[in-house]
Protein backbone atom coordinates (compact mmCIF):
# COMPACT_ATOMS: atom_id res chain seq x y z
CA UNK A 1 0.00 0.00 0.00
CA UNK A 2 3.22 2.23 0.37
CA UNK A 3 3.45 5.31 3.30
CA UNK A 4 0.22 6.93 4.68
CA UNK A 5 -0.36 10.54 4.73
CA UNK A 6 -0.06 11.39 8.02
CA UNK A 7 -2.33 14.68 8.74
CA UNK A 8 1.02 16.36 10.85
CA UNK A 9 -2.20 17.98 13.07
CA UNK A 10 -5.01 15.93 14.55
CA UNK A 11 -8.41 17.59 12.96
CA UNK A 12 -10.28 20.60 14.67
CA UNK A 13 -13.63 22.37 13.73
CA UNK A 14 -11.67 25.04 12.46
CA UNK A 15 -9.88 22.80 10.09
CA UNK A 16 -10.72 23.40 7.01
CA UNK A 17 -12.43 21.31 4.63
CA UNK A 18 -10.38 20.45 1.55
CA UNK A 19 -12.49 19.75 -2.01
CA UNK A 20 -10.92 18.92 -5.26
CA UNK A 21 -11.77 18.37 -9.49
CA UNK A 22 -9.94 18.12 -12.21
CA UNK A 23 -11.03 21.62 -12.96
CA UNK A 24 -13.88 24.42 -11.55
CA UNK A 25 -16.70 21.80 -11.83
CA UNK A 26 -16.24 20.85 -8.32
CA UNK A 27 -16.94 24.93 -7.76
CA UNK A 28 -20.75 23.20 -7.45
CA UNK A 29 -20.49 20.92 -4.90
CA UNK A 30 -17.60 23.99 -3.25
CA UNK A 31 -20.64 26.28 -3.59
CA UNK A 32 -23.60 23.70 -2.13
CA UNK A 33 -21.26 23.00 0.88
CA UNK A 34 -21.04 27.19 1.80
CA UNK A 35 -24.70 27.31 1.50
CA UNK A 36 -25.16 24.03 3.70
CA UNK A 37 -22.22 24.85 5.84
CA UNK A 38 -21.49 28.55 5.64
CA UNK A 39 -19.18 28.71 8.27
CA UNK A 40 -16.67 26.10 7.16
CA UNK A 41 -13.72 26.96 6.13
CA UNK A 42 -12.84 25.18 2.40
CA UNK A 43 -9.64 25.04 0.55
CA UNK A 44 -10.52 24.05 -2.91
CA UNK A 45 -8.11 22.76 -6.07
CA UNK A 46 -9.09 22.10 -9.39
CA UNK A 47 -6.44 20.39 -11.67
CA UNK A 48 -6.81 22.65 -14.66
CA UNK A 49 -3.33 21.50 -15.77
CA UNK A 50 -4.91 17.74 -16.19
CA UNK A 51 -8.14 18.53 -17.28
CA UNK A 52 -10.17 16.64 -18.73
CA UNK A 53 -9.91 13.45 -16.50
CA UNK A 54 -12.18 11.80 -18.59
CA UNK A 55 -10.59 10.54 -20.75
CA UNK A 56 -7.32 9.91 -18.87
CA UNK A 57 -6.43 6.36 -17.83
CA UNK A 58 -7.35 4.98 -14.24
CA UNK A 59 -3.66 4.85 -13.22
CA UNK A 60 -3.08 8.56 -14.22
CA UNK A 61 -6.21 9.70 -12.71
CA UNK A 62 -5.36 7.70 -9.36
CA UNK A 63 -1.90 9.18 -9.12
CA UNK A 64 -3.30 12.62 -9.94
CA UNK A 65 -6.09 12.24 -6.48
CA UNK A 66 -3.31 10.89 -4.60
CA UNK A 67 -1.00 13.58 -5.13
CA UNK A 68 -3.85 16.59 -4.43
CA UNK A 69 -5.06 14.58 -1.24
CA UNK A 70 -1.49 14.88 -0.08
CA UNK A 71 -1.22 18.58 -1.01
CA UNK A 72 -5.02 19.05 0.92
CA UNK A 73 -3.29 17.07 4.06
CA UNK A 74 -0.26 19.05 4.07
CA UNK A 75 -3.01 22.33 4.45
CA UNK A 76 -4.28 20.38 7.76
CA UNK A 77 -7.71 19.55 6.00
CA UNK A 78 -10.34 17.50 8.52
CA UNK A 79 -11.80 15.71 5.52
CA UNK A 80 -11.60 15.78 1.56
CA UNK A 81 -14.38 15.63 -0.59
CA UNK A 82 -13.54 14.23 -4.02
CA UNK A 83 -15.45 16.70 -6.16
CA UNK A 84 -15.45 15.14 -9.48
CA UNK A 85 -17.33 12.10 -10.31
CA UNK A 86 -14.25 10.41 -12.35
CA UNK A 87 -11.60 11.02 -9.68
CA UNK A 88 -14.55 9.31 -7.12
CA UNK A 89 -14.68 6.37 -9.77
CA UNK A 90 -10.41 6.02 -10.39
CA UNK A 91 -9.06 7.64 -7.01
CA UNK A 92 -11.12 7.27 -4.33
CA UNK A 93 -10.01 3.75 -2.89
CA UNK A 94 -6.24 4.90 -3.34
CA UNK A 95 -7.19 8.41 -1.25
CA UNK A 96 -8.92 6.66 1.11
CA UNK A 97 -6.29 4.34 1.65
CA UNK A 98 -3.13 6.45 1.91
CA UNK A 99 -4.99 9.32 4.14
CA UNK A 100 -4.44 9.09 7.79
CA UNK A 101 -7.87 7.82 9.30
CA UNK A 102 -8.39 10.92 11.04
CA UNK A 103 -9.35 12.19 8.18
CA UNK A 104 -12.50 11.72 6.42
CA UNK A 105 -12.82 11.11 2.63
CA UNK A 106 -16.45 11.65 0.59
CA UNK A 107 -16.81 11.12 -3.16
CA UNK A 108 -19.89 12.48 -4.85
CA UNK A 109 -20.77 8.99 -6.12
CA UNK A 110 -22.33 7.68 -2.98
CA UNK A 111 -24.93 10.09 -2.00
CA UNK A 112 -26.48 9.64 -5.25
CA UNK A 113 -26.41 6.34 -5.66
CA UNK A 114 -28.21 6.14 -2.00
CA UNK A 115 -31.12 8.54 -2.87
CA UNK A 116 -31.52 6.84 -6.18
CA UNK A 117 -31.63 3.20 -4.58
CA UNK A 118 -34.23 5.26 -1.78
CA UNK A 119 -36.43 6.93 -4.54
CA UNK A 120 -36.08 4.54 -7.50
CA UNK A 121 -36.28 1.11 -6.22
CA UNK A 122 -38.04 -0.28 -9.51
CA UNK A 123 -37.83 1.36 -12.46
CA UNK A 124 -35.39 2.94 -14.93
CA UNK A 125 -32.46 5.73 -14.59
CA UNK A 126 -30.34 7.63 -17.08
CA UNK A 127 -26.51 8.58 -16.19
CA UNK A 128 -24.68 10.98 -18.29
CA UNK A 129 -20.96 11.24 -17.23
CA UNK A 130 -17.28 11.66 -18.91
CA UNK A 131 -16.13 8.95 -20.91
CA UNK A 132 -14.39 7.46 -17.71
CA UNK A 133 -17.07 7.27 -15.38
CA UNK A 134 -19.21 5.61 -17.71
CA UNK A 135 -16.40 3.10 -18.83
CA UNK A 136 -15.70 2.64 -14.66
CA UNK A 137 -19.53 1.32 -14.47
CA UNK A 138 -19.87 2.56 -11.25
CA UNK A 139 -23.22 3.91 -10.50
CA UNK A 140 -24.62 0.73 -12.39
CA UNK A 141 -22.29 -1.25 -9.76
CA UNK A 142 -23.14 0.89 -6.59
CA UNK A 143 -27.15 1.60 -7.47
CA UNK A 144 -27.75 -1.98 -8.07
CA UNK A 145 -26.07 -3.16 -5.05
CA UNK A 146 -28.41 -1.20 -2.61
CA UNK A 147 -31.40 -1.84 -5.01
CA UNK A 148 -31.09 -4.85 -7.73
CA UNK A 149 -34.62 -4.24 -9.24
CA UNK A 150 -33.17 -0.49 -10.73
CA UNK A 151 -31.95 -0.67 -14.25
CA UNK A 152 -29.36 1.83 -14.89
CA UNK A 153 -28.52 3.27 -18.44
CA UNK A 154 -25.76 5.27 -18.69
CA UNK A 155 -24.61 7.35 -21.51
CA UNK A 156 -20.93 9.11 -22.03
CA UNK A 157 -21.48 12.97 -23.04
CA UNK A 158 -17.85 14.04 -23.46
CA UNK A 159 -18.41 17.35 -25.34
CA UNK A 160 -20.37 18.59 -21.92
CA UNK A 161 -17.72 19.38 -19.58
CA UNK A 162 -15.28 20.72 -21.87
CA UNK A 163 -18.03 23.15 -23.11
CA UNK A 164 -19.14 24.12 -19.60
CA UNK A 165 -15.50 24.59 -18.47
CA UNK A 166 -15.10 26.77 -21.57
CA UNK A 167 -18.68 29.20 -20.66
CA UNK A 168 -20.99 27.78 -23.18
CA UNK A 169 -24.06 26.89 -21.80
CA UNK A 170 -27.24 29.03 -21.53
CA UNK A 171 -27.23 29.33 -25.46
CA UNK A 172 -27.78 27.65 -29.19
CA UNK A 173 -24.91 25.76 -29.01
CA UNK A 174 -24.90 24.08 -26.05
CA UNK A 175 -28.87 23.37 -26.63
CA UNK A 176 -27.76 21.45 -29.85
CA UNK A 177 -25.33 19.98 -28.26
CA UNK A 178 -27.40 18.85 -25.06
CA UNK A 179 -30.51 18.00 -27.27
CA UNK A 180 -28.46 15.58 -29.54
CA UNK A 181 -27.24 13.61 -26.48
CA UNK A 182 -30.35 13.33 -24.84
CA UNK A 183 -32.13 11.97 -27.63
CA UNK A 184 -30.36 9.07 -28.32
CA UNK A 185 -31.78 5.74 -27.70
CA UNK A 186 -30.12 4.66 -24.74
CA UNK A 187 -31.79 6.95 -22.78
CA UNK A 188 -35.03 7.08 -23.41
CA UNK A 189 -38.49 5.97 -21.27
CA UNK A 190 -35.91 6.67 -18.22
CA UNK A 191 -37.97 8.00 -14.66
CA UNK A 192 -34.88 10.51 -13.56
CA UNK A 193 -31.71 11.49 -14.71
CA UNK A 194 -28.62 11.43 -12.71
CA UNK A 195 -26.09 14.43 -13.76
CA UNK A 196 -22.96 12.09 -13.14
CA UNK A 197 -20.21 14.97 -13.52
CA UNK A 198 -19.81 18.16 -11.29
CA UNK A 199 -20.00 20.37 -14.08
CA UNK A 200 -23.29 19.20 -15.29
CA UNK A 201 -25.23 21.57 -12.65
CA UNK A 202 -24.60 24.25 -14.84
CA UNK A 203 -27.02 22.87 -17.69
CA UNK A 204 -29.40 21.60 -15.27
CA UNK A 205 -31.97 24.17 -16.54
CA UNK A 206 -31.27 23.33 -19.93
CA UNK A 207 -31.88 19.69 -19.35
CA UNK A 208 -35.25 20.05 -17.52
CA UNK A 209 -36.30 22.06 -20.09
CA UNK A 210 -36.02 18.92 -22.61
CA UNK A 211 -37.84 16.52 -20.28
CA UNK A 212 -40.27 19.64 -19.69
CA UNK A 213 -40.85 17.79 -15.96
CA UNK A 214 -41.25 14.02 -17.46
CA UNK A 215 -37.83 12.62 -15.86
CA UNK A 216 -36.43 13.94 -12.60
CA UNK A 217 -32.86 15.46 -12.85
CA UNK A 218 -30.64 14.54 -9.65
CA UNK A 219 -27.51 16.35 -9.28
CA UNK A 220 -25.32 15.62 -6.44
CA UNK A 221 -24.11 18.78 -5.11
CA UNK A 222 -26.48 19.37 -2.57
CA UNK A 223 -26.69 15.65 -1.60
CA UNK A 224 -22.90 15.97 -1.25
CA UNK A 225 -23.40 18.81 1.39
CA UNK A 226 -25.47 16.99 3.25
CA UNK A 227 -23.30 13.53 3.68
CA UNK A 228 -20.51 16.15 4.85
CA UNK A 229 -22.77 18.14 7.58
CA UNK A 230 -23.71 14.27 9.07
CA UNK A 231 -20.14 13.07 8.51
CA UNK A 232 -18.77 16.35 10.63
CA UNK A 233 -21.78 15.89 13.10
CA UNK A 234 -20.66 12.57 13.77
CA UNK A 235 -17.35 13.10 14.47
CA UNK A 236 -17.67 16.33 16.31
CA UNK A 237 -16.05 18.14 14.16
CA UNK A 238 -18.70 20.30 12.76
CA UNK A 239 -17.35 24.42 12.63
CA UNK A 240 -19.69 25.78 15.47
CA UNK A 241 -18.23 29.59 14.79
CA UNK A 242 -19.80 32.23 13.80
CA UNK A 243 -17.79 33.76 11.51
CA UNK A 244 -18.39 32.86 7.56
CA UNK A 245 -15.35 30.47 6.85
CA UNK A 246 -12.78 31.49 4.81
CA UNK A 247 -12.38 30.28 1.15
CA UNK A 248 -9.05 29.35 -0.91
CA UNK A 249 -9.58 28.40 -4.61
CA UNK A 250 -6.37 27.38 -5.82
CA UNK A 251 -5.95 26.02 -10.18
CA UNK A 252 -2.82 24.16 -11.01
CA UNK A 253 -3.13 26.45 -14.40
CA UNK A 254 -4.82 29.55 -14.80
CA UNK A 255 -6.48 30.81 -17.61
CA UNK A 256 -8.73 33.50 -18.36
CA UNK A 257 -11.55 31.46 -19.51
CA UNK A 258 -11.59 29.51 -15.83
CA UNK A 259 -11.58 32.79 -14.48
CA UNK A 260 -14.46 33.95 -15.93
CA UNK A 261 -16.37 31.09 -15.46
CA UNK A 262 -15.52 30.41 -11.93
CA UNK A 263 -18.38 33.14 -10.48
CA UNK A 264 -20.66 31.26 -12.72
CA UNK A 265 -20.06 27.80 -10.71
CA UNK A 266 -19.54 29.14 -7.09
CA UNK A 267 -22.27 31.78 -7.79
CA UNK A 268 -20.21 34.69 -6.54
CA UNK A 269 -16.83 36.22 -6.42
CA UNK A 270 -14.27 33.67 -6.41
CA UNK A 271 -10.47 34.51 -6.60
CA UNK A 272 -8.61 31.80 -8.39
CA UNK A 273 -5.09 31.53 -7.42
CA UNK A 274 -2.33 29.53 -9.57
CA UNK A 275 -0.82 27.44 -7.53
CA UNK A 276 1.79 24.78 -8.85
CA UNK A 277 1.44 21.43 -6.76
CA UNK A 278 3.14 19.53 -9.58
CA UNK A 279 6.76 20.07 -9.47
N1 LIG B 1 -15.84 17.22 -13.11
C1 LIG B 1 -15.48 15.95 -13.68
C2 LIG B 1 -16.46 14.89 -13.19
O1 LIG B 1 -17.29 15.13 -12.30
C3 LIG B 1 -15.49 15.88 -15.19
C4 LIG B 1 -14.59 16.68 -16.02
C5 LIG B 1 -13.37 15.97 -16.57
O2 LIG B 1 -13.44 15.24 -17.57
O3 LIG B 1 -12.32 16.21 -15.98
O4 LIG B 1 -16.41 13.78 -13.69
Amino acid sequence: MGLLFLSAMKPTPESPIGIFDSGIGGLTVASAIHHQLPHENLIYFGDTAHFPYGDKSAGLIESYGVGIAQFLLSRHCKMIVIACNTASAYAFKAVRAKVDSSVEVLNVIDPAARAIARNYPTGRIGVIATRGTVNSSIYPRKIKKLSPQTEVTSLATPLLAPMIEEGFFNNKISRTIIHSYLSKKSLQEIEALILGCTHYPLIRSEIEEYYKGKVAVFDSAELVALAVQESLQKSSLLNLGESIGNREFYVSDLTDSFSSSAAHFFTGEVALQKLDIWT
